[in-house]
């Protein structure tokens, strides 16, 4: 098959390595704006808050795509992680004939199972914003055993399918769907994803629980609003919008 983007991204396989984010991190001076370190192997993973990222000998995706924003002014970082979201459930909709549901801001689960995880971190020079290192852990071929001991509800494509999989040739075509529309993306903010993230958002309408700062809140998650913030009502009814947290349940 034709890679239509092939222009616009370059995969640099490793075979292992202890966290793609954070050898994107450390190498960032000398990657270029889409190059995508990936490995099937991660050793040091690394999750959202300081949590690991559960890796076996299974081979999975661990990548981390490099980001060197032209206009760092108009740059749509805060919904950088949230369109990465919405690329991975098209591509398990697309590839796999699942349901995948986004929990708010970018955890995705299937059937309240989280399947993928996303890391947005960004290396910095002189306070200057350089790169920003997205990373995505997909569980492609996560074995029962390992998911069994994970602390939260956990899945993997091979628990749902009982198959495994080429977890290179599934990054690749993620990449395809991320880069076909990223420079879209960049210029129309989150309006161009607003419709497809919220559609997928299986916790609106519900009373969730959130954890800012190690306190944990709870709410009723009214919207998303145009900026891709969560707009949820407190136990007092009064609105706001959250701009960082997790969601608990
Ligand atoms: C989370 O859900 O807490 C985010 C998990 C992100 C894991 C990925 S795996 C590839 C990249 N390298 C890391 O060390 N972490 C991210």
């Amino acid at each position: 098959m034709v890679n239509l983007n092939m222009s616009k991204y370059t995969i640099i396989t490793l075979d292992e390595v202890h966290s793609t984010n954070s050898y994107a991190i450390e190498n960032a001076r000398y990657f270029d704006n889409g190059n995508v370190i990936f490995t099937m192997h991660q050793s040091s993973g690394r999750g959202r808050y300081n949590r690991k990222w559960v890796c076996d000998d299974s081979e999975n995706i661990y990548m981390s795509i490099v980001l060197k924003p032209e206009n760092i002014n108009n740059y749509p970082f805060a919904n950088l992680t949230q369109y990465l979201s919405v690329v991975v459930c098209r591509f398990l909709e697309n590839e796999f004939n699942l349901k995948p549901q986004i929990k708010w801001p970018n955890d995705i689960l299937i059937d309240g199972y989280k399947i993928s995880g996303i890391l947005a971190e960004s290396y910095m020079e002189k306070n200057e914003i350089k790169a920003v290192i997205l990373g995505l852990g997909l569980n492609v071929n996560l074995k029962n055993e390992t998911i069994e001991k994970i602390d939260q509800k956990a899945t993997s494509l091979f628990a749902l399918t009982d198959k495994n999989y080429d977890s290179e040739e599934l990054a690749r075509k993620i990449c395809d769907i991320f880069f076909a529309d990223y420079d879209e993306f960049i210029e129309k903010g989150f309006g161009f994803i607003e419709k497809d993230y919220k559609d997928r958002c299986g916790f609106l309408g519900k009373n969730i629980a959130i954890r800012e700062n190690n306190e944990k809140k709870q709410y009723f998650a009214k919207d998303i609003d145009k900026d891709g913030l969560l707009v949820a009502e407190d136990e007092f009814g009064s609105e706001c919008k959250i701009i960082t947290g997790d969601v608990l349940c």
